[in-house]
């Protein structure tokens, strides 16, 4: 396990992930009953802009850094970006909360944020950074295994996140047969699911498993930076029973947010039903 999110933390990809995440809980939160949040591959939780891993990719300054410096944030967007300025005590954006921490800030008295990591370091991290919240269980292991455990969770309601790192060859199946065992399930839940786009035929394989499961209401994200110097350019998100108002707030958000993250002339998003209703 080579992967440290520490060096990644608040980039492009970050910001298009984390947006969504607030964006879907918040309108699940709409209604009063209790919801189960699923993080399956934590991090560490928060992160210092200002230390050795961070300032060596500089990854975030083409993300968060940028949106936080944007003027006419798309209003889909205004949520997110506030919760990352309330954890920055100065106007500068130099500490970044990940997804688990973003969850822990959103949970009610009622709901509950489960977040597991499997890299020893980044495990005790984590919980020294939640461990000590209420609604906060940390599961130090294995995040595929922990879910097929944890759905349906007794509150019936909620959200999954898998956002694993891509560092092994066979992380699309292993991704796409975890979501698929743990939809039939809990088949209302909501999933979001993470994936770099870097193999366009390896991308396009993911959604034809997903589409063949038979699931209904997938629907893609994509962000591409245009970006062509090493180092990852584009990234997608399956979201699976997305709020229905999804498409249309998220349609000129992600658009807008592509001209703000936009590394070179090819930049662009698209937001795409794989199946429907
Ligand atoms: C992309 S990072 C997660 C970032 C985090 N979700 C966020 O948005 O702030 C992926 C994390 O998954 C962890 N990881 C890798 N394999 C795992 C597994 N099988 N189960 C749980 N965590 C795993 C890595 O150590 C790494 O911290």
């Amino acid at each position: 396990m080579n992967y440290r999110h520490a060096y990644h933390a608040g980039n492009f990809a970050d910001v298009l992930k984390h947006a969504v995440l607030v964006w879907v809980v918040r309108y699940l939160q709409q209604k009063a009953a209790p919801l189960c949040l699923v993080d399956t591959h934590a991090g560490m939780g928060f992160y210092a802009l200002t230390d050795k891993a961070a300032t060596k990719t500089g990854e975030a300054k083409d993300g968060i850094q940028r949106l936080a410096a944007a003027e006419n944030i798309p209003v889909a967007l205004v949520p997110y970006l506030e919760l990352v300025r309330k954890s920055n005590p100065g106007s500068e954006i130099e500490h970044y909360p990940g997804s688990p921490w973003l969850m822990a800030a959103l949970a009610r008295p009622s709901d509950r944020v489960i977040a597991c990591e499997r890299h020893p370091e980044d495990g005790v991290a984590l919980r020294s950074q939640l461990g000590l919240k209420r609604a906060v269980q940390i599961v130090e292991g294995d995040g595929y295994q922990a879910l097929a455990a944890l759905v349906p969770p007794r509150e019936k309601r909620g959200l999954v996140l898998v956002d694993p790192p891509f560092e092994e060859t066979d992380e699309f199946e292993t991704l796409a047969g975890s979501f698929i065992a743990a939809h039939r399930k809990w088949p209302t839940g909501t999933y979001m699911l993470w994936h770099p786009v870097k193999d366009l035929r390896a991308v396009a394989r993911f959604h034809a498993e997903l589409v063949n499961a038979n699931i209904r209401k997938l629907l893609t994200v994509t962000l591409d930076t245009g970006r062509t110097e090493p180092g990852l350019s584009a990234m997608g998100l399956v979201l699976c029973n997305a709020p229905f108002t999804f498409e249309t707030e998220w349609r000129p958000a992600v658009a807008a947010l592509a001209k703000v993250l936009a590394q070179g002339p090819r930049a662009g998003s698209a937001i795409e039903r794989l199946t429907g209703e």
